[in-house]
């Protein structure tokens, strides 16, 4: 049997989707290794969990005033020996240059809490709250040079309730990300999902839109 594609995640906080990850991976459900972890931030959660998982954990924290180039390049070095096939990104707070990006077009996957294209960038929960938005969620996009803005995998959806606050939006979307993100890395680890140019490939189609998973539970 072949071995596992291998795949670094790049986190910022408290982990719960590489939480997922590691779950799915135990479960024999995630297609692929976790081969590292690596945090901009010392103190995130997640690097506990990986080494509570045996996954080698890394810190690569920035400078002050250093360039986003310099930053790539010290996180390349480092994700160099593990011999990566893919990174994904869950929750990990920067922006990558236009190289870092070009080297790894086609193989770096993001989650982001919204329903892309809706809310790009960050407080996306009350963002939806202010815009009156009646649907939330997550994407799972490949990662292009344009943040946030890379083709879509996978999206699951939620109704945003009367009552609802970015609190109970914020635990809701993570129920949701713990669901299509290791199912995405799977497609991907698989070989099920691709990008092609600047399509999304599945299973040897091209998407005409993301794969739509509702809380309420249907497949679309
Ligand atoms: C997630 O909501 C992710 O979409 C966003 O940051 C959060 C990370 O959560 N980019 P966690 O660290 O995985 O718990």
């Amino acid at each position: 049997m072949n071995p596992l594609p291998r795949v670094a995640v790049l986190i910022s906080g408290e982990g719960s989707n590489l939480q997922a990850l590691i779950d799915a991976s135990r479960a024999g459900t995630l297609g692929a290794s976790l081969a590292c972890v690596v945090s901009n931030r010392a103190a995130a959660r997640g690097l506990e969990r990986a080494r509570a998982a045996g996954i080698p954990a890394e810190h690569v924290g920035s400078a002050k005033g250093e360039a986003r180039e310099l930053y790539d390049a010290r996180l390349a070095t480092v994700l160099a020996p593990y011999a990566l096939d893919f990174i994904v990104l869950a929750g990990f707070m920067r922006i990558f240059g236009a190289e870092f990006v070009a080297a790894w077009a086609g193989r770096i996957l993001n989650i982001h809490p919204s329903l892309l294209p809706a809310h790009p960038g960050l407080e996306t929960h009350r963002r939806v709250l202010d815009a009156g938005d009646p649907w939330h969620g997550a994407t799972v996009h490949f990662v292009t040079a344009d943040l946030d803005a890379g083709p879509a995998a996978i999206q699951y959806r939620l109704r945003v309730r009367p009552g609802d606050t970015t609190e109970t939006l914020a635990r809701r979307v993570h129920v949701g990300e713990h669901i299509i993100l290791p199912r995405a890395v799977n497609w991907l680890a698989t070989g099920r999902l691709r990008l092609l140019a600047s399509s999304v490939m599945l299973d040897g189609q091209p998407l005409t839109r993301p794969v739509l998973i509702d809380e309420e539970g249907s497949l679309t």
